[in-house]
């Protein structure tokens, strides 16, 4: 089973998907985690990736889409992963089926509206160790700048400034938005509310999750 996170920045695809892989056992790939670590660690990639990230431009597609290819390939997704923050266009929903096609999916679209997602965005914090997620108004560490899972450093990221935020959601609107309506046309496509507290919209996945993938292991898929 391949499940599909999509939804706008800020909608809590991240914050979800980390609960997700907790409860499931599933294992989750964010393309923009693996790019800021691949920033954070200086590799050629991570530069060419870091100018396009901090102006809330699409990373190419073949940098996403060899970095998703490298890591469906381990052993631990020979069972099934979940993808959050890819696919992202078109051409990327394309890649992805030629690299993994007969795969037993699920696309969960969380669904919510522009002003809590600014609200949210303009509060985040991540964790500079283990990327565990806060927000400094409705998601609250113990300590305003320390992870209350490992202790480490709370960062700001730089593509949650104001004016990269309004460009990532212009490019969310033009080139991510109609990819799902590829999706709206297939069977596998869902839609969950993502609004309330992350505990409300946790319940709402897993019970979505729970009776897909009941269904996916008594077919044998997952
Ligand atoms: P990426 O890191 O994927 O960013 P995004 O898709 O814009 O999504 P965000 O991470 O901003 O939000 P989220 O939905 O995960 O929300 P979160 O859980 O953090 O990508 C960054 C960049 O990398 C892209 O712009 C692009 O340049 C590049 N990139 C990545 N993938 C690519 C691809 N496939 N192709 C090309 N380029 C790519 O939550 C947000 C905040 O809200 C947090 O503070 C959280 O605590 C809070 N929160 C969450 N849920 C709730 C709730 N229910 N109630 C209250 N607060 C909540």
């Amino acid at each position: 089973m391949r499940i599909i996170l999509l939804g706008p920045p800020g909608s809590g695809k991240g914050t979800q998907g980390d609960l997700i892989e907790r409860k499931f056992g599933i294992p989750k790939i964010s393309t923009g985690d693996l790019l800021r670590q691949a920033i954070h660690d200086g590799t050629p990639l991570g530069r060419r990736a870091q100018a396009l990230m901090n102006k809330g431009k699409l990373v190419s597609d073949d940098i996403v889409d060899g970095i998703v290819r490298e890591r469906i390939s381990l052993s631990d997704c020979q069972r099934g992963y979940l993808l959050d923050g890819y696919p992202r266009n078109l051409a990327q929903v394309r890649s992805l089926e030629a690299m993994d096609g007969g795969r037993r999916e699920i696309v969960i679209e969380i669904a919510v509206e522009l002003g809590s997602l600014l609200d949210r965005l303009r509060s985040r914090r991540v964790c500079s160790r283990c990327g565990a997620i806060y927000n400094l108004r409705l998601q609250k560490p113990k300590q305003s700048d320390r992870c209350d899972v490992c202790g480490a450093v709370l960062y700001e990221r730089d593509d949650d400034k104001p004016e990269v935020i309004t460009e990532r959601m212009k490019v969310y609107r033009e080139q991510t938005e109609k990819i799902l309506d590829y999706y709206r046309r297939k069977s596998v496509f869902r839609q969950v509310d993502g609004s309330g507290s992350v505990r409300d919209v946790f319940r709402r996945i897993s019970v979505l999750l729970g009776r897909e993938l009941s269904q996916a292991e008594g077919k044998k898929a997952f």
